[in-house]
């Protein structure tokens, strides 16, 4: 066990910095054994009369080589370094600091600051991996100009780059050259890149709204250079829509993306040289899914928005964070949906947050929106903060209209361009221009927990009046026992016996208020009355998720036992209407007939059966298929017949949808005519999404002869094409057929799963842990020991992805008390190890709390 805590770092205790760095000037030497960084920082003190205090700077697992004030070499005396810092004394305002650093790229496996990636060098420096580059004033309110020379053999190193343009160039003997690139933006550290490497360009460009050219470039290994049309086509689209959509500018005059095998996360918004998961920038329709295609485009998007939100506009410290994740997270959905079907993509983001920051909101790791406290801020690059902050977005947007929300963030774009500030400026801004209070709408930053909105309908047939009860409690969460009332949007309607919606006209107000309002529900207890209602009415309440609450709308007991007698049938003859119905959506059908994820039950339950979950859940799916054969059957024939070859359109996409959805119950059939349709399907198929789905339904059918030849085919076909293999590992790991445990023991030993890459990671533990509850809760406790296992092993490799990895291990208070007590008992294995990260210990500890 470790024997020192981490320090907990609190919103409170913020403090303006002390210094600041106007100009940042960097060289980097890079060899194949060290790296050698050369900074000059030119400083002043901020503010403050007075004496001056020490200057601490940030830095950790660095080789001090050098340092001199003012050209004045440093002896060792005269400063102090510790593991995480370097501090000196300065004697007059403003100076000027020289600093070498050596550092060891090679050797970085936690994928933090600079490393290798393949043949690459490359930098992912948020949150707080610059100080691992060099000792800075490493946070986000030090905000500077950069200037970055790159020094590197020019036979491996062909192309160096780094943020801004690029102003000088030239050779060294040796075989070496080097490149010097400017920003003239200044930005925070966590924002800086840099890469060196052998790489193919791909180049187009962009006009902006007031005439500008923009040089649009994006770099990958050679031999994806035919996968980047996608992301290319994209970028122009997310740049075009934020144009039109806030005002919003590009503003230097080159835009790079470079796409790295070896990543943490999937992308990062670097100023002018994103960087980016090689998962979220190639995308073929040889290779890639289309599941794959829309992620490409959300995450381009989502890189390229944080241009605006995040880096003209950016932090003024990390407990802000969802200030820049949370508002671009919004962005980048609105942009998905104007692309594509947007009540598609509203559902699926929806079922996600359900599932998955719901679950987060109940377990030891809950936090508010704007946490108050952290160990090690990557731990708290989470769904509360992108998913459920997105959410608290999207009501701003909902409460104060488009328009009123188009201003208010007009207002935070120009008030606070080049600034580092806080969630409250944000909301001060939406404040300013629209004249409304927002101080109670402030509780979704402060309060964590998921609200509870139970509702009740009563018709007064003497008044003709319908009285909505809204009652909202929000569940104790670490550190918060009581909660004050939410203010939470309800958009609702009020429908007749023919589901048409009726005018609704609340008491005391004459006009109609149309037939679709928004209720704020501010109380603990708050009734809405209608008025005018002739009869009974079906409320229709929380429409398209308007709150990120849990919704309870009590039936009665009559509706209950008719439920309970006639809902198979009803859904049965919902599912048939739907799918005899060739004008609706095909997307939209396939999200109808999908049932809700295990995880989305796991988390509705009290306590969860994990098995009783995945045979009813499975039941229901093989009952729906044999009653539903034969529209099922015609569905799949008529989708065939309108099919064609191969496109890349959304109706394409739809008809795919839910061609390989219905294929996925035509197998759970006993039919041989499906099995060799989907056989043929996987040999013929002339794209990855027809192709995977055919394999997914037979590596879960129990056709073992088909199954085997299908994935040894797949693997050899695709074993030079990593991202396809991470498919291959992830369909296998998420097969629910029992002996999960084993084949994902077996696939650890494949020459093509390697630890060391989070992708490989996801792909096969991830996919394990997260996707087959059945196998990973075997009752034995053998799955829990397995993830404990590969933790401890990526506790002393990559720290982030540990920790990352132990999210399944933390919802344990959810089964029963022997799956309890198992799970308890690997995190306390964990607990117990020598060298525990920052990261994972503090998971774990409060895990156990
Ligand atoms: N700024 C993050 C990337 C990041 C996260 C860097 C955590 C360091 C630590 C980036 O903008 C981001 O949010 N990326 C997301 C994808 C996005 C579409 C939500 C990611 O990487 O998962
Ligand atoms: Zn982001």
């Amino acid at each position: 066990m470790r024997t020192e805590q981490p320090q907990t770092i609190r919103l409170t205790d913020y403090r303006q910095p002390d210094y600041l760095i106007d100009e940042t000037h960097l060289t980097f030497e890079l060899f194949e054994d060290h790296a050698l960084v050369h900074s000059r920082l030119l400083m002043r003190v901020n503010g403050g009369q007075g004496a001056l205090p020490p200057l601490v700077l940030h830095g950790q697992e660095l080789t001090l080589q050098s340092l001199a004030f003012d050209e004045q070499p440093l002896a060792v005396g005269d400063y102090q370094v510790d593991a995480h810092s370097l501090t000196v004394q300065p004697l007059t305002k403003s100076f000027e600091l020289v600093i070498t650093t050596r550092i060891e790229p090679q050797n970085n496996t936690a994928l933090e600051g600079l490393y290798k990636s393949g043949g690459m060098f490359c930098t992912q420096c948020e949150a707080e991996g610059f100080r691992k580059i060099t000792y800075y004033l490493d946070r986000p309110d030090v905000m500077s100009r950069f200037t970055t020379t790159v020094m590197a053999d020019r036979g491996a190193y062909p192309v160096l780059l780094s943020n801004g343009n690029l102003i000088a160039s030239g050779e060294h003997e040796g075989g070496r050259h080097w490149a010097t690139w400017e920003d003239p933006f200044p930005k925070p550290a966590y924002l800086f890149a840099l890469v060196a490497g052998d790489l193919y360009r791909i180049d187009d460009s962009f006009t902006t709204m007031s005439g500008r050219e923009v040089e649009l470039r994006i770099y990958v290994e050679p031999e994806n250079r035919e996968q980047c049309a996608h992301a290319m086509d994209s970028l122009k689209r997310a740049m075009r829509w934020d144009e039109q959509m806030y005002g919003r500018e590009y503003d230097l005059d080159i835009f790079m993306v470079v796409a790295v095998n070896d990543f943490n996360m999937g992308a990062m918004e670097n100023k002018g040289l994103n960087i980016f998961n090689s998962s979220c920038v190639l995308a073929h329709p040889n290779t890639a899914t289309d599941m794959a295609f829309q992620r490409v485009e959300s995450v381009v998007a989502h890189e390229y928005f944080h241009n605006w939100s995040g880096n003209r506009v950016t932090c003024r410290d990390w407990f802000q964070l969802s200030l820049k994740e949370g508002f671009t997270v919004f962005r980048d959905s609105e942009f998905s949906a104007d692309m594509n079907s947007r009540t598609v993509k509203r559902i699926e983001d929806v079922s996600f947050l359900r599932a998955n920051q719901f679950a987060e909101d109940a377990g030891p790791m809950a936090h508010p929106v704007r946490p108050e406290s952290y160990m090690e801020i990557s731990n708290f690059y989470t769904l509360t903060i992108y998913e459920k902050g997105a959410e608290v977005v999207r009501m701003l947007h909902t409460l104060l209209g488009a328009e009123g929300f188009r201003k208010g963030s007009d207002l935070y774009f120009e008030r606070h361009d080049g600034q580092a500030v806080t969630c409250d400026d944000f909301i001060c801004a939406m404040e300013d221009t629209n004249g409304v209070d927002l101080t109670q709408f402030k509780r979704w930053y402060s309060q964590a927990g998921t609200p509870q909105l139970e509702i009740e309908g009563h018709y007064d047939a003497a008044t003709s009046s319908f009285h909505l009860h809204c009652r909202q409690s929000c569940p104790p969460t670490p550190g918060q026992t009581q909660k004050l009332p939410f203010v939470i949007p309800l958009r609702m309607a009020l429908l007749d016996a023919n589901g048409q919606e009726l005018p609704l006209y609340l008491a005391g107000q004459t006009q109609s208020l149309g037939t679709e309002t928004v209720l704020a529900v501010t109380e603990a207890e708050q009734v809405f009355v209608f008025e005018q209602v002739s009869a009974a009415p079906l409320p229709s309440l929380l429409r398209g998720f308007s709150a990120p609450v849990k919704l309870a709308y009590p039936y009665s007991r009559d509706d209950r036992v008719f439920l309970a007698q006639h809902v198979d049938q009803r859904l049965l003859k919902v599912y048939r209407g739907v799918l005899a119905d060739s004008s609706l959506d095909p997307a939209m059908v396939a999200e109808i007939l999908r049932l809700p994820s295990e995880a989305y039950l796991i988390e509705l339950a009290q306590q969860a059966d994990v098995e009783a979950i995945h045979k009813v859940r499975e039941w229901v799916r093989r009952e729906l298929a044999s009653a539903l054969a034969d529209s099922f059957r015609a569905v799949f024939q008529r989708l065939e017949e309108a099919g064609g070859s191969y496109s890349a359109s959304a109706e394409a996409m739809a008809r795919r949808s839910l061609r390989n959805t219905v294929l996925g119950y035509l197998m759970l059939t006993d039919s041989s005519d499906t099995l060799l349709a989907c056989v043929r399907q996987f040999v013929e198929a002339d794209n990855m999404t027809d192709r995977q789905a055919a394999l997914i339904a037979l590596v879960q059918s129990p056709h073992e002869q088909e199954k085997q030849a299908a994935l040894e085919e797949f693997a050899q076909r695709w074993s030079a094409y990593p991202l396809v293999m991470d498919q291959w590992f992830s369909i296998q790991a998420s097969n629910p057929l029992p002996g999960g445990l084993e084949r994902v023991q077996a696939l650890m030993t494949h020459p093509a799963f390697n630890i060391r890459n989070p992708n490989k990671v996801r792909a096969l533990i991830g996919a394990f842990a997260n996707h087959n509850l059945v196998n990973f809760h075997r009752t034995d406790g053998a799955g829990y020991r397995f993830l404990a296992d590969r933790i401890i092993e990526l506790n002393q490799l990559n720290p982030q992805i540990a920790s990352r990895m132990l999210t399944p291990l933390t919802h344990w208070r959810r089964f029963d008390t022997q799956r309890q007590a198992l799970m308890k008992t690997e995190l306390a294995r964990i607990m117990a190890c020598e060298a525990l990260s920052d990261d994972v210990y503090e998971v774990v500890s409060k895990s156990l709390n």
